[in-house]
C-alpha cells in the first residue's frame, strides 16, 4: 500500500446526459486509502463497456445515481491489498462490480485502483489476456442466469432447441456459446453480415432479422421442432411482443425470456400497452401459458467460476469487438451505441495491458 501514488486519474459520470456530456476525466483522485472490510484493493488493467453504462447515464438525475461516481461495471486487475480476504496481493483477477452498489461506494471501472467485495471477483485464468477477460462477467453472466437460472434450462441440453433473439449481441454470442457447450441446438438471429460470426459461435440455423418477418417465421410456419426457450438478448419491445404469440414456438412450460424491452420514446407506449396487456390477460381470457421473465443479473461467485472455467477449457471464448485508450472512452462509448458491436468494447486503463 506504502508504493502506491496518491492520486489517479479516473473517468467520472458528473452529469445526466449522453457520455460526451456526463463523462469527465479526472487526474487527481485520491485513490482508496479506506478499504472497507471484506473488500481487496485492485490495480485496474482494462475495462468492458456494456450499453447499461450509457443508459443509466441519460436516465437517472443526479441524486438517484449518487453522481459523481467512476464509470462501468466491470474489469481485469491485480490485487494490490488483499485486506484480509480471500485474496492476496499479486493475483490476477476478473471483477463485476453490481451497478445497483456503485452508487453508493462511488466506485467504477475506469479508475486505476479500485476496491471490490472480495466475492465480486474471480481468478483470471492464465491464457486469457487482461483485455479479453475484463468484458466477460457482465453479459457472461446474464446470459448464464438467463438460460440456467431465470431459463430454467438443464445443464444436459440434448434433444432441445433454444431460441436466441440478437445472437451477435455480447449477451447472445454467449448465450449461444453456453446453449452449444451444454448439449442445445441453437438458432439465432442477426443481420445478413454477422451470419458468419453467429455460426462460428455455434449456431445451428442463422435467421436474418432484416430480411425475414421474425413474427411470420415463428407463427405462421407451422414448426417442427417447439423451443424450450426463447432469450431476447436485444431489448426492442417489438422483439418482447413475439411472447404474445408463444403458445405456437414454446413448449408447454417454456420460458420467455427477456433482457428488458426498452421503448425507444412515448411513441411506443401503446407497444409496451399491448405487452403488459398481454402479461396480465388470465389464460381463461385467452392470455398465454407460457412465462414471461425479464430480470436483471447479479454478480454470483459460482457463475462466474463456471463461466470462467468453460473459457480455461476453451469451450467458449472471449468476444473482443474493438480496445480504445483510456483518453477515448467518449469513442469508446459511441461504438457501444451504435449497437453494431460484435463483441465487447475495452478500454485499457493500464497502457500495458495486453
Ligand atoms: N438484464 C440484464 O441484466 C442485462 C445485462 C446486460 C445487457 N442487457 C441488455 O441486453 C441488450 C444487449 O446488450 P449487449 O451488450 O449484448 O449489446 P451489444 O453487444 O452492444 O449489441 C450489438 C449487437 O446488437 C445486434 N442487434 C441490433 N439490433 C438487433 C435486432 N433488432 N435483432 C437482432 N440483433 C440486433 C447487432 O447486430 P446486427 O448489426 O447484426 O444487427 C450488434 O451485433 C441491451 O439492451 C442491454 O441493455 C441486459
Amino acid at each position: 500500500m506504502s508504493d502506491l501514488p496518491h492520486f489517479q486519474r479516473a473517468w467520472r459520470v458528473v452529469a445526466r446526459g449522453p457520455p460526451s456530456k456526463a463523462l469527465r476525466l479526472e487526474s487527481d483522485l485520491p485513490i482508496p486509502t479506506r478499504i472497507p472490510p471484506g473488500n481487496a484493493l485492485v490495480k485496474v488493467q482494462a475495462g468492458g463497456l456494456n450499453p447499461v453504462d450509457y443508459k443509466l447515464m441519460k436516465l437517472l438525475p443526479n441524486f438517484a445515481a449518487g453522481r459523481p461516481t467512476i464509470a462501468a461495471f466491470e474489469f481485469s486487475g491485480v490485487i494490490v491489498d488483499g485486506n484480509g480476504t480471500e485474496w492476496q496481493s499479486g493475483d490476477n483477477i476478473v471483477a463485476d462490480l453490481d451497478p445497483r452498489r456503485t452508487f453508493k461506494t462511488k466506485q467504477g471501472a475506469l479508475a486505476e485502483y479500485v476496491f471490490v467485495p472480495e466475492k465480486n471477483m474471480v481468478r483470471r485464468p492464465e491464457r486469457v489476456t487482461p483485455i479479453e477477460a475484463s468484458g466477460v462477467l457482465l453479459v457472461g453472466q446474464t446470459a448464464w442466469q438467463a438460460l440456467f437460472h431465470v431459463g430454467g434450462l438443464s445443464e444436459d441440453g440434448a434433444g432441445q432447441t433454444i431460441f436466441i433473439s440478437g445472437g451477435s449481441t455480447a449477451v447472445g454470442s454467449f448465450a449461444i456459446q453456453f446453449a452449444k457447450a451444454k448439449g442445445y441446438r441453437v438458432i439465432a438471429t442477426a443481420s445478413g453480415k454477422n451470419e458468419q460470426y453467429v455460426r462460428d459461435l455455434g449456431a445451428d440455423e442463422f435467421i436474418d432479422y432484416t430480411t425475414i418477418d421474425l413474427r411470420k417465421y415463428l407463427v405462421d410456419n407451422p414448426l417442427t421442432t417447439k423451443y424450450s426457450l426463447f432469450l431476447e438478448a436485444v431489448g426492442t419491445l417489438d422483439n418482447a411482443l413475439l411472447y404474445l404469440y408463444s403458445q405456437k414456438f414454446l413448449v408447454p412450460g417454456g420460458v420467455f425470456v427477456d433482457v428488458g424491452p426498452q421503448p425507444k420514446g412515448v411513441g411506443e407506449i401503446p407497444k409496451l400497452a399491448k405487452l403488459v396487456f398481454g402479461l396480465i390477460r388470465p389464460r381463461w381470457l385467452g392470455g398465454v401459458e407460457q412465462k414471461f421473465r425479464v430480470f436483471s443479473a447479479e454478480p454470483k461467485q459460482d457463475d462466474m467460476k463456471a463461466i470462467f472455467t468453460l473459457i480455461a477449457e476453451e469451450k467458449v471464448r472471449p468476444l473482443v469487438d474493438s480496445v480504445f485508450e483510456f483518453g477515448d472512452v467518449v469513442k469508446a462509448y459511441e461504438r457501444v451505441m451504435s449497437q453494431r458491436a460484435t463483441g465487447k468494447v475495452i478500454i485499457k486503463v493500464d497502457p500495458t495491458a495486453d
